[in-house]
């Protein structure tokens, strides 16, 4: 498949990296063609892994990841524009985190909005679905670092894109099909986004390390 990461940080990388593995073309999306992050992350990966502008890498795929900082992601997308989008699956990983005066990350918006939902509505034609953005990189890809049974979270306007994004995080990265929650329309990225300020304080105060998840269990 053709596949687009927009996003040259570490989940870009990790994402884009097992997607060429598994044999899937990448184009990794950036807002210079030539960014050296994105070349670097292409240069061991050969020929299926290639860089390009977000609306280059856009147009290239025929599924779309957003890893861009999620502060920034609107502009990154606003470059892009409607067309390379339009009738795609965009699976947005990202989080709005910002730095804070005082150096801690704290939500850009929350609450009564979310980037989503923000992503949903600048991009009517595009199948929005959010997910993976509750797990470190690593245990996005190798859901396995994280013992026994754990949960993702997705949620979106478009009940068969999310069944395909459901199929596609099983096939590609391993993530059993039960325990992917689906929380409903796009209103539900409020909740999964603003689940970052728990994240990081479990992992700098209380874990230490990235490699842990949610578990929801059910009374009955
Ligand atoms: N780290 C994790 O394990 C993890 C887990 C879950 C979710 N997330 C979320 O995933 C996203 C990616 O995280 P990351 O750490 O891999 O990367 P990041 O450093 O948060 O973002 C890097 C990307 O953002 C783009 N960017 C930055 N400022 C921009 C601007 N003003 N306009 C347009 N694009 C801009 C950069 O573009 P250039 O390439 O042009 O520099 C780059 O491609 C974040 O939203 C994060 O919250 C991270």
């Amino acid at each position: 498949m053709k596949i687009a990461v927009l996003g040259t940080g570490m989940v870009g990388n990790a994402l884009g990296t097992k997607l060429v593995e598994l044999g899937h073309e990448v184009t990794m999306g950036s807002r210079r063609a030539n960014n050296e992050k994105a070349l670097q992350w292409a240069k061991p990966l050969g020929a299926r892994a290639r860089s390009a502008t977000f609306a280059d890498a856009t147009t290239f795929g025929e599924i779309v990841f957003n890893c861009t900082g999620g502060a920034h992601s609107m502009e990154a997308l606003e470059t892009v524009g409607p067309e390379p989008l339009r009738g795609k699956i965009l699976i947005d990983v990202s989080n709005p985190l910002q730095q804070a005066d005082d150096g801690s990350m704290i939500m850009a918006f929350c609450n009564t909005d979310s980037l989503g939902e923000r992503i949903q509505k600048a991009f009517p034609s595009t199948r929005v679905v959010k997910g993976l953005n509750t797990v470190n990189c690593e245990v996005m890809v190798n859901p396995s670092l994280v013992p026994g049974d754990h949960n993702l979270f997705i949620c979106g306007n478009d009940a068969p894109a999310k069944k395909e994004v459901i199929d596609h995080l099983s096939a590609w990265f391993g993530w059993k099909p039960e325990n992917i929650i689906d929380l409903g329309d796009i209103t539900a990225a409020r909740g999964t986004e603003m689940m970052m300020p728990l994240w990081m304080r479990l992992f700098q105060g209380v874990i230490g390390h990235p490699h842990f998840n949610y578990h929801i269990i059910r009374g009955r």
